[in-house]
């Protein structure tokens, strides 16, 4: 198992463009795990499955599911679904699909295959507490949540998504509320994570703050 850094926090918290910086600065991989819900969920929906889907049917669809996330990308059945997974729909059912023990079950083995074979920056809910509960270094990255829905607004609409502030507020709200009461690995700060509240920061800055909890552990003779 190589080096990985978690970093966890709610939608909307900045945690992609960090974790995607840091894994470049730093020569490591990234893994969006997000996207892997977001992917198992548009293949759930093309599937006919909405909420009141059994468990046991969600195990028996997914035996025909093949998952993978290579630079920055993920396929389904070897199917680029990058774009298509990034519409409110698909995120309101990852995350409803996210509290489910076959899904979860399921994207457990592709998460830990994943630092391996490389240095991986690990981005989601449960990457510090369940996925990788020994990780190098452990953040836990946070926003007010005026400031989420404002930056959930901006990335929609840069993506060309209608959506209006208000929805955007009702998204974010909802999503916290179910991905922090849920009973399998709900989105909590681990023990042993930094705490990084981001509302008045910039990206450069949380950057600086991040290297400077990895300190001269990072430094290019440690590196394995
Ligand atoms: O980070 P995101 O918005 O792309 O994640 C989509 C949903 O996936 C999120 O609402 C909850 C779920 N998720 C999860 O349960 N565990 C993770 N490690 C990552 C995401």
């Amino acid at each position: 198992m190589k080096r990985v850094i978690t970093i966890d926090g709610p939608s909307g918290a900045g945690k992609s463009t960090i974790a995607k910086r840091l894994a470049t600065e730093l020569g490591f991989e990234y893994l969006d795990t997000g996207a892997l819900y977001r992917a198992v969920a548009l293949y759930l929906r093309r599937s006919g499955c909405d909420e009141n889907i059994s468990d046991e049917e969600i195990s028996r669809l997914l035996e025909g599911l093949k998952i993978s996330f290579s630079d920055g990308r993920v396929f389904i059945n070897n199917e680029d679904v990058t774009d298509r997974i990034r519409t409110p729909e698909i995120g309101h059912f990852s995350s409803v699909f996210s509290a489910r023990a076959p899904v979860r079950e399921f994207l457990m083995g592709v998460q830990r295959g994943f630092p391996e074979e490389h240095d991986t920056v690990a981005e989601g809910r449960d990457m510090g507490t369940v996925v990788f509960p020994d990780a190098w270094k452990k953040f836990f990255i946070t926003a007010s949540i005026e400031e989420r829905t404002r930056r959930r607004f901006k990335q929609l609409q840069e993506m060309g998504k209608a959506v209006t502030l208000d929805e955007a507020l009702r998204d974010v709200k909802e999503r916290d509320e179910r991905d922090s009461n849920r009973k399998i690995a709900p989105l909590k700060k681990p023990a042993d994570a930094v705490h990084i509240d981001t509302t008045e920061l910039s990206l450069e800055e949380t950057l600086q703050c991040i290297k400077k909890h990895l300190g001269s552990d990072n430094s290019p003779e440690d590196r394995p």
